[in-house]
C-alpha cells in the first residue's frame, strides 16, 4: 500500500467475514441498506491521513499555508474537518464562503479566487475580512478597490498570473497555458502594479498566484511554476522597488483512479517545491516567501466512494453487455465531461469469482451516461451493490438534478461508525423554488 493518492481505494478497505467489502469497519452492503443508494461515502481516516501527509511533507518549509480547494468537495462537515486539521480554504464563490460561515469558520482563513468574481461576492469577502483576494484581471482590480474604499478598508491581494506552462492533463482542466481565461499574462503585470501603486490605494499587493492545472502527474511542473513566479518577483523588485513575499502555487496533484495512473506522492511534490524555492530564492537573491498551496482533489478523492444498486442489464450478443445503476452523470459527471476513468467492484458476494466484462451505465437519458466502459465485475446481478472508487472529489460538488433526479446523501465513516453529513434531497426541495402557474 503506497501513499493515499497512489491508491485507488480508501486505506482500510477489505473483505469482511460476511464476504462483503468494508471500509474503516463499515460494511458497504449495510451502508447501502441503511442509507439507500446512490450514496456518497467519505472515509475520515483516509482523508485525515492525506491531510496530515500534506502537513508533514511541507513541514520542512515553515512558511507554508495549506488552503484546501473547496471546489473539490464542500460541505459544512468537510469544512469543519479541514479547519480542525489546521487548513485554510480556497473559495471561489459566495456559496463556498457561505458554507464556511455556516460551519462557523471565519473568512480570515480563506483566499478568494475566480476569473469573474461578482460585486456581491467581493463585497461579502471584504466585509467578512477575507485573508486574500487573488485578483484575476483589470476589471476586478478597479471593482475591488472601489468596494474596499467604500468600506474604508485596505484589502490584501495577490495577482493571479498565467505562467505559460502547459501540463499533460485534460484540456478542460489545464489552466496555466497562455491561451487561458484565467489571470494576467506576464506582460500585463507591470500595468497592474503601476495602477495599484498610483491609483488603487485600498489594495495592498502581497504576492503572486498561479495554478497550472489539475490531475498533474509531473513534479517538474511545480518547479517550473516556482521558477516563473520567483523570476517575476525579482523583476518586479528591480522595476518597482517592492519585494512581494507571498507565492501561491495553486493545487493540481493527481490521484490514482485506475491502475495505469501514476501520480507522484505528496512528499515528492513537497521536496521538489521546497528545493525550487530555495534554489530560485538564492539565484534571484530573494528572501524566502510565504508559500500558499491549494490542493483539492488529492485531499478528498481517494477517501470517497459512491455506492449504487445495479438494476437493468442489456446484453448485445458479441458486442457489449450493459448493466445500469441507479445513479450516473448527475452524481458523477466526470466520465461524460472529461472521459474520466473509474474502477469499481461489486461489494457483496466476494467469495467465488466469475468475472464478466460489462459496461456500467447510468440511468440518465443519454447514451453518453456511461460510468465505466469495459470492466470485469464479479457476475453482476440486479440488486447487487456496486462501489465506484475515488469519487471524493468533483462528484458531489459538480452534481446536478438532471432528469429531475434527487442528489444523493453523503455519509462520513470512521472506525465502524457512520454519520450522515449531507441529507438526501427530497422531492419537496426539488420544487421549492418553482412557481406554479
Ligand atoms: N487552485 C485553483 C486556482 C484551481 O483552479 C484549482 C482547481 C485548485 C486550486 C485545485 O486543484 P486540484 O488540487 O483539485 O487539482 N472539475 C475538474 C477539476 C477542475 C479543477 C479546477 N481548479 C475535474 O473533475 O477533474
Amino acid at each position: 500500500m503506497g501513499f493515499v493518492n497512489q491508491n485507488i481505494k480508501p486505506l482500510n478497505t477489505k473483505v469482511n467475514s460476511k464476504g462483503n467489502i468494508e471500509i474503516s469497519g463499515c460494511d458497504l452492503v449495510e451502508l447501502a441498506e441503511k442509507y439507500s443508494t446512490p450514496l456518497y461515502v467519505m472515509d475520515r481516516v483516509t482523508l485525515e491521513k492525506m491531510a496530515n501527509d500534506y502537513k508533514q511533507a511541507f513541514s520542512n518549509y515553515k512558511n507554508t499555508r495549506m488552503m484546501y480547494a473547496s471546489k473539490a468537495l464542500m460541505t459544512s462537515a468537510i469544512a469543519s474537518i479541514f479547519y480542525k486539521l489546521g487548513f485554510g480554504f480556497d473559495v471561489v464563490s459566495l456559496g463556498e464562503m457561505y458554507i464556511l460561515k455556516n460551519a462557523g469558520i471565519d473568512l480570515s482563513h480563506a483566499t478568494f479566487n475566480g476569473n469573474n468574481k461578482g460585486c456581491d461576492e467581493l463585497e461579502y469577502a471584504v466585509l467578512n475580512n477575507i485573508a486574500r483576494v487573488s485578483v484575476d484581471n483589470f476589471y476586478e482590480l478597479e471593482l475591488l478597490d472601489n468596494i474596499a474604499k467604500k468600506m474604508n478598508k485596505v484589502q490584501k491581494i495577490l495577482l493571479r498570473i498565467t505562467p505559460g506552462i502547459e501540463c499533460h492533463t485534460h484540456e478542460y482542466i489545464q489552466t496555466g497555458q497562455l491561451d487561458s481565461k484565467f489571470g494576467f499574462d506576464l506582460h500585463m503585470i507591470d500595468e497592474a502594479i503601476d495602477l495599484i501603486q498610483k491609483q488603487y490605494k485600498n489594495l495592498d499587493l502581497k504576492g503572486l498566484h498561479a495554478h497550472v492545472g489539475s490531475q498533474i502527474f509531473e513534479t517538474k511542473i511545480f518547479e517550473d511554476e516556482i521558477e516563473v513566479l520567483l523570476k517575476e518577483i525579482r523583476r518586479i523588485k528591480d522595476k518597482f522597488n517592492i519585494e512581494l513575499n507571498e507565492v501561491n502555487i495553486g493545487g493540481g496533484l493527481g490521484i490514482t483512479y485506475v491502475e495505469s495512473d501514476a501520480p507522484p506522492n505528496v512528499y515528492e511534490v513537497a521536496e521538489i517545491t521546497i528545493k525550487a524555492i530555495e534554489k530560485y530564492c538564492a539565484l534571484y537573491e530573494l528572501s524566502e516567501p510565504v508559500l500558499y498551496i491549494e490542493p483539492g482533489r488529492s485531499l478528498v478523492a481517494t477517501a470517497g466512494v459512491t455506492l449504487y444498486t445495479i438494476g437493468a442489464s442489456k446484453n448485445i450478443e458479441g458486442i457489449r453487455k450493459y448493466i445500469s445503476v441507479d445513479g450516473g452523470m448527475a452524481d458523477n459527471p466526470r466520465p461524460s465531461m472529461y472521459c474520466a476513468e473509474y474502477y469499481a467492484e461489486i461489494v457483496n458476494k466476494k467469495e467465488g469469482y466469475n468475472p464478466e466484462k460489462v459496461t456500467v451505465a447510468g440511468k440518465f437519458c443519454e447514451s453518453g451516461d456511461i460510468l465505466i466502459k469495459d470492466i470485469e465485475l464479479n457476475s453482476p446481478k440486479a440488486g447487487d451493490t456496486l462501489c465506484l472508487y475515488a469519487t471524493g472529489a468533483y462528484c458531489y460538488s459538480m452534481s446536478s438534478n438532471y432528469n429531475g433526479v434527487l442528489k444523493p446523501a453523503m455519509v462520513l465513516i470512521n472506525e465502524g461508525k457512520s454519520d450522515i453529513i449531507v441529507r438526501r434531497q427530497t422531492l419537496q426541495q426539488l420544487v421549492e423554488n418553482d412557481v406554479v402557474l
